[in-house]
């Protein structure tokens, strides 16, 4: 059942536990991410990006997800998000096909700039019923930063400011910068905690945490505990879906040639992989 992402959020943020915002790219992984969601019983959000929607078309990769939603998990609420908008007019362009809930980021812009067109994105989308993420603070990606070494102070979410930006802007989630990374293998040791609790505090909105691809258990309970009510995942069902590519072509003598063999065994890889998170994140039978 398609469900409105800011009820998906608010209840888990009233129920202290995450969910999954899983990003897909085809028909395999959303397959995967709703067989996984129905199967634990587990709300979930189905996000594309951009060059995702330029991929594989945005009304085409929009209306796989909400029928497959629709037809298979009528059970399970299910969220279609846009992940990572980085302008007007990719918001207004999927309003138009029908995604009921995006995200404008903003956040490489200087704080005035990005208050201002999240504000703007804000007035746009909430006419049309259609909830908005901002962010504050930068979450880096993988391979930025120079020889390798992060310099974390320029990308954190400051506490107060993340208060007037939500006071400012009126969105519906925040997502913050307390040490997390895109990609495997680059995020600050040990994430600022004090940092989150501090935002937690003066902030009333869920809050939202990237790059959750390489967050263990421990982390995960730590920033729950401390606020997060949603975690992005992409990087570790991609890796899932190519690796299982990989092994399948690396035994030449018993190669399928079909290709539904070999997607079929992608998809229940990723399947584990999202069951996995569902996991960590205690969404399991909150339907
Ligand atoms: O956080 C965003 C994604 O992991 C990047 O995905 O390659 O679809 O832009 P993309
Ligand atoms: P990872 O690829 O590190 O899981 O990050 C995903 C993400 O933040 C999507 O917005
Ligand atoms: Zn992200």
């Amino acid at each position: 059942m398609i469900t409105s992402v800011k009820e998906i959020l608010n209840k888990a943020k009233e129920g202290g536990y995450a969910v999954g915002a899983f990003n897909t790219t085809n028909l395999e992984t959303t397959r995967a991410i709703i067989d996984a969601a129905k199967e634990l019983k587990s709300p979930v959000i189905i996000q594309m990006t951009e060059k995702t929607l330029e991929y594989a078309g945005g009304r085409a990769i929009f209306n796989l997800v909400k029928n497959i939603a629709e037809f298979y998990a009528p059970e399970i609420p299910i969220g279609i998000h846009l992940d990572h908008g980085k302008s007007l007019e990719i918001v207004d362009r999927c309003i138009n096909i029908g995604f009921p809930s995006v995200m404008y980021d903003g956040s490489r812009k200087i704080y005035s700039d990005n208050a201002l067109i999240t504000k703007n994105v804000v007035e746009l989308c909430h006419e049309k019923d259609v909830c908005v993420q901002g962010e504050l603070g930068s979450v880096p990606y993988i391979g930025e930063g120079e020889m390798g070494e992060i310099d974390w102070d320029k990308y954190m979410t400051i506490p107060e400011q993340a208060a007037q930006f939500v006071k400012e802007t009126g969105i519906d989630a925040l997502a913050v910068a307390i040490g997390n990374a895109h990609g495997f293998f680059k995020e600050r040791a040990v994430p600022d905690y004090d940092r989150l609790e501090a935002i937690h505090k003066l902030v009333d909105i869920p809050l939202v945490l990237h790059g959750a691809s390489d967050w263990e258990n421990d982390k995960v309970q730590e920033v729950i505990s401390r606020g997060i009510c949603c975690f992005n995942v992409d990087t570790a069902t991609r890796l899932a879906f190519v690796n299982s590519l990989a092994n399948s072509f690396r035994d030449q003598h018993n190669l399928s040639f079909d290709i539904r063999k070999l997607l079929g065994d992608a998809q229940h890889e990723v399947k584990n992989t999202v069951m996995k998170k569902i996991g960590y994140f205690g969404s399991g039978g909150k339907i």
